[in-house]
């Protein structure tokens, strides 16, 4: 087929023959004469140039997954190749920006089209070139070798306080300095250093502000660390029993409605990372709408006391259920890179994705188009390895380039099996990948039990590492929280019992552990998001609860034992405003200062301890 003069004017342009349209398929283009493509080539399809990537090669055709809706386009159509994959864009501006799958920044696009909807083909640069921002050069001046990931300067952004950007030599380039700008405004565009080419010293390499990085190659770095520091989620059930790690992995699988959105909109909102990367893979619309309204409004405050909106922090990758699905895979890529960008700056960074159901899912589509063989429930049989391919870029790492300093990137994967059924492929995959689970429950999140973490089938495989960290800081806290997981597991066996003989038959400290317990989980693993005493936990509190939780309980089982044998019915006739105390600390403000908050539950600890020495002087 001949080209048109318009196409020859981009076959000139792009230096690449055109391919043409050969069979559509849903999101996915079969073309021929596309002979010399590579594998994951980015390309661009039809007139409207929509964006595709290149995901089989046979001979001269190549199969295309298509980001965009391939609606309208017929056979013949031209495809053009751009000779480079998929990659993103990494520099300033990031944070507090929203992308689409393939890193269009949406406001941009909005505002470009007039419409609420994105144009098929629209093609903005996902970073914008026309803000000047301040550069800082750092410590590196001419004649120096800097190679990838060195810090070359910072920039001064006023309005973030929260994060600092770095701008580091890309990991693939090194070399000696030849000329570094000085503190000045600087568009992304413009030369901020130039390195001469170690291979060849006529040659030199231009720096700018930002730099593009394929998105499926994990961004490189100097060693991979043993997990040691604790994410701190807000979320006292997370916290206390099922706690992760910052570069941990984590899998939350529920059914439909139990609080995995909830949980990870609460852990970008509240935990402890430098920077959050939320990737919507999805879900309904209505869910990122929801998280384009609040985050915005959310305020964190510094040590200074002054408020800052938690959005400078982060960035969002919105990917909703009716856009094209092979977009939801380009989400979790462009995700995922994202957050080793602010990880080589040295930055603890958590990326939530909700949900890779959907995007395993998509990967089933694709693949039944393809004709390739099925495995387990129609999904490929790479579908383990693809999933373990993106929970291994996770992890605290010492990053390229000088200084020295660590980062890490935790994961968060929200899966949806459907009808909870814990056994569908993607949750079993992902079960056999992660190091943390937090279970969610059908019928605590029925009973309005949130976050309705199981407690029976939920793990974390970070004991170590934690105990190692709380050993000398709250070595009490280690000691509460197996106390609390063996009350907890008591309760069940005490259940079958009473079921079958009553409660008669229990002795005085089982029908303790049954009503502690019973406060445990009301209480403490019960925590509402949307109050304001319980929206989050600062550590301070987690701790402190468990601590006047897990003392009561010891002494109470005490007072049934000592030589009065009282019983535990009269315990709490005696005791009752201490008891009833037990189940109000929960009201604690969350946003005093820790010192408050701690003063707070020692002062209740205290009244506890005297009423129990005063309950041994009872008769
Ligand atoms: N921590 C929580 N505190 C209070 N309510 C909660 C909490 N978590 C979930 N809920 C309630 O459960 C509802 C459903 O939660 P959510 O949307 O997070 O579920 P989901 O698992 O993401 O569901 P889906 O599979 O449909 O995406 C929420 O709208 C909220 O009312
Ligand atoms: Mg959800």
């Amino acid at each position: 087929m001949s080209e048109t003069k318009e196409e020859a004017k981009d076959v000139g342009r792009a230096k690449y023959s055109l391919g043409r349209v050969l069979r559509i398929s849903g999101p996915l283009v079969v073309a021929n004469q596309m002979s010399g493509s590579g594998m994951y080539e980015l390309v661009r399809v039809g007139k409207d140039k929509l964006v595709g990537e290149v995901i089989k090669l046979t001979g001269d055709t190549a199969s295309i997954q298509c980001y965009e809706e391939t609606a309208g386009l017929t056979v013949g159509d031209p495809v053009q190749r751009t000779g480079a994959p998929l990659q993103v864009e990494l520099g300033p501006g990031i944070l507090n920006n929203i992308f689409d799958g393939i890193q269009r920044p949406l406001e941009v696009i909005a505002k470009q089209a007039q419409s609420v909807f994105v144009p098929r083909g629209v093609d903005v640069s996902p970073l914008d070139h026309t803000i000047k921002w301040t550069f800082v050069p750092g410590e590196v001046g001419k004649g120096d070798l800097v190679s990838g990931g060195t810090i070359i300067g910072e920039i001064d952004d006023k309005k973030n306080l929260l994060v600092k950007e770095k701008i580091m030599i890309p990991p693939n380039l090194a070399g000696r300095v030849q000329s570094i700008v000085k503190k000045g405004d600087y568009t992304l565009d413009d030369t901020i250093a130039v390195l001469e080419d170690p291979s060849d010293s006529k040659k030199t390499v231009i720096i700018r502000l930002s730099h593009y990085w394929p998105v499926r190659i994990p961004r490189p770095c100097k060693m991979k660390l043993p997990p040691k520091l604790p994410l701190l989620t807000g979320q006292r059930v997370l916290d206390s029993l099922y706690p992760s790690t910052l570069g941990g992995t984590c899998a939350i699988p529920g059914a439909f409605g139990c609080g995995k959105t909830c949980i990870s909109q609460a852990l970008s909102k509240h935990s402890n990372a430098n920077a959050i990367i939320y990737v919507g893979c999805g879900e309904r619309g209505n869910e990122m709408a929801e998280v384009l309204m609040e985050f915005p409004e959310l305020k964190t405050k510094l040590k200074t006391g002054e408020e800052v909106p938690i959005m400078q922090r982060t960035s969002l990758v919105a990917n909703t259920s009716n856009m094209p699905v092979a977009a939801r895979e380009a989400s979790i890529y462009t995700g995922i890179t994202l957050a080793e960008y602010y990880r080589d700056m040295g930055y603890h960074v958590a990326l939530m994705a909700d949900s890779t159901s959907r995007w395993a899912e998509a990967l089933r589509e694709i693949s039944g188009r393809l004709g390739e063989m099925p495995g387990d429930a129609g999904y490929p049989a790479y579908l383990g390895t693809r999933l373990a391919f993106f929970y291994e870029r996770a992890g605290p790492v010492t990053c390229l380039g000088s200084p020295d300093r660590e980062g890490s990137v935790t994961i968060v994967g929200a899966v949806s099996p459907p009808g909870g059924d814990f056994a569908d492929p993607v949750t079993a995959s992902t079960l056999a990948i992660v190091q943390v689970f937090w279970g969610l429950d059908k019928k605590l999140a029925q009973k309005k039990h949130f976050p309705a973490v199981n407690w029976h089938i939920s793990f974390t495989k970070y004991e170590r590492p934690l105990r190692d960290h709380y050993k000398d800081t709250m070595p009490s806290f280690l000691k509460d929280i197996a106390t609390a997981k063996k009350i907890l597991q008591d309760e069940k066996s005490l259940q079958e019992i009473v079921q079958l003989v009553g409660n008669e038959a229990l002795s005085e400290d089982q029908k303790i552990t049954l009503d502690i317990a019973a406060v445990l989980r009301e209480d403490y693993l019960n925590q509402n998001a949307f109050t304001d005493f319980d929206y989050t936990c600062p550590l301070v509190k987690t701790s402190g609860m468990l601590r006047n939780l897990i003392k009561f309980y010891e002494q109470s089982i005490k007072a049934s034992k000592n030589d009065k044998k009282m019983t535990w019915g009269r315990i709490r006739r005696l005791l009752d405003p201490i008891y009833e105390e037990l189940t109000t600390m929960k009201f604690i403000i969350p946003g005093q200062e820790e010192k408050a908050i701690q003063a707070e539950l020692d002062a209740r600890l205290k009244k506890m301890n005297v009423a129990f020495s005063d309950l041994s002087t009872q008769i």
